[in-house]
């Protein structure tokens, strides 16, 4: 047996049967249409959030519409389904729409007080210019990235991610940081400056020299001393414990070296993104569905929630790996993971205020965000969607 044949078989044996059933994308998105309009009805009638400067809907809580401000580490995401539906239907209404909730967070592009600019500007800015070409749209995501980078410290090598809870560390980088790397990668594309092409390099080596264990999962958060570049303490903020593998974690860390690959061409990525994928796809922890619990290690499995985001975020990353890794069986698993979505997570029409999935996991040690619908699950829904017909 070769041994691209027994990592196929071993992958099948854990993650159930690869003959995956296709979902109809365009039922998917029709669906996912009909409840963003629901969605769009809900923020109207919050007349509250309007007078609170919310602009982008969240989540649910309590059954109650959560809008959050422009500076929520979230708010991009809405505007980027938007954008997603444009893409898909060309229909110049998703745009107006999108265009519309996009303009509601550019005042963040001057924000240095977070990592998570990439988040919140690539996702709505980076896909409107995608889409549009439209210039003033790149004026806002090169002030974005010359703002992420303010957060960069060549002595650690890596981007802050956050400035709050001093007490607990001094210099915090989540594994989800690596996300905010698309921008980086982007603005040295339009403006030829490579200096930011060289952070988000330094910082992906740190982060893969340093959040990763023997079997490939990571850290959620990794405290470096700025003195001496070395790493104080590598524990959690939102999962099990310091031990543990936050879902939500592994799925950005596969994300971000996949993106990763195909920014730099690096085959070190390719290989990080490789072992990440295993360690999700043939971990034994994982329901047959495909959709992970919150965490890997949560002694109360299985009484514990899911997160479906984690599953929407890695379906979208395994279809861009797939074509890095042919004959892994990435695109088949991606497939069964959007199917699971699509078929049992998806809310019923009209209900959850329109969110289109269900059963994401927010901050469970914080008790936030339990088993709700979350916006960055849905549009990593809609991207993995749009990513499975190609
Ligand atoms: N980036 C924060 C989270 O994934 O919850």
């Amino acid at each position: 047996m070769n041994k691209k044949w027994i990592a196929t078989f071993a992958l099948s044996l854990v993650f159930g049967s690869l003959n995956a059933q296709k979902i109809n994308i365009a039922q998917a998105f029709k669906h996912a249409e009909a409840q963003t309009r629901v969605l769009l009805t809900e923020i109207q009638k919050d007349t509250l959030a309007a007078k609170k400067n919310q602009v982008s809907p969240r989540t649910i809580e309590h059954g109650k519409l959560v809008m959050v401000v422009s500076r929520d580490w979230t708010s991009g995401f809405f505007p980027g389904e938007l954008w997603f539906f444009y893409q898909y239907s060309k229909d110049p209404k998703w745009m107006e729409l999108a265009r519309t909730y996009t303009e509601k967070v550019r005042k963040e592009q001057f924000n240095t007080g977070t990592h998570d600019l990439g988040f919140m500007m690539y996702c709505s800015f980076g896909n409107g210019y995608r889409l549009t070409g439209d210039t003033a749209y790149r004026s806002v995501l090169i002030q974005s990235a010359k703002s992420l980078i303010k957060r960069f410290n060549p002595v650690a090598g890596v981007i802050k991610s956050w400035d709050h809870n001093t007490d607990k560390w001094k210099y915090p980088v989540i594994i989800d940081n690596m996300m905010n790397l698309e921008l980086l990668f982007e603005t040295t594309r339009l403006t030829g400056d490579s200096s930011f092409y060289k952070i988000a390099v330094r910082h992906a080596n740190t982060t893969m020299k340093n959040h990763f264990r023997r079997d490939y999962s990571s850290w959620h958060v990794v405290d470096y001393d700025t003195e001496t570049g070395n790493v104080r303490q590598k524990v959690t903020a939102q999962g099990y414990n310091d031990t543990s593998a936050w879902a939500r974690g592994q799925a950005w860390a596969l994300y971000g070296y996949t993106m990763c690959y195909r920014e730099t061409g690096d085959k070190a990525y390719l290989k990080q993104a490789n072992g990440i994928a295993g360690f999700i796809l043939k971990n034994p922890v994982t329901p047959k569905d495909g959709i992970p619990y919150w965490d890997y290690n949560d002694p109360k499995i299985p009484n514990v929630s899911r997160d479906a985001s984690a599953a929407a975020i890695t379906a979208s990353a395994l279809y861009e790996l797939d074509k890095y890794s042919k004959g892994q069986g990435y695109r088949k698993a991606a497939d069964k993971i959007l199917f699971s979505l699509n078929q049992n997570y998806t809310s019923k029409p009209g209900d959850n205020r329109g969110f289109i999935l269900e059963h994401s996991t927010g901050h469970r040690p914080a008790n936030s965000e339990v088993d709700v619908p979350i916006n960055y699950a849905d549009y990593y829904y809609l991207e993995a969607l749009l990513r499975s017909e190609k």
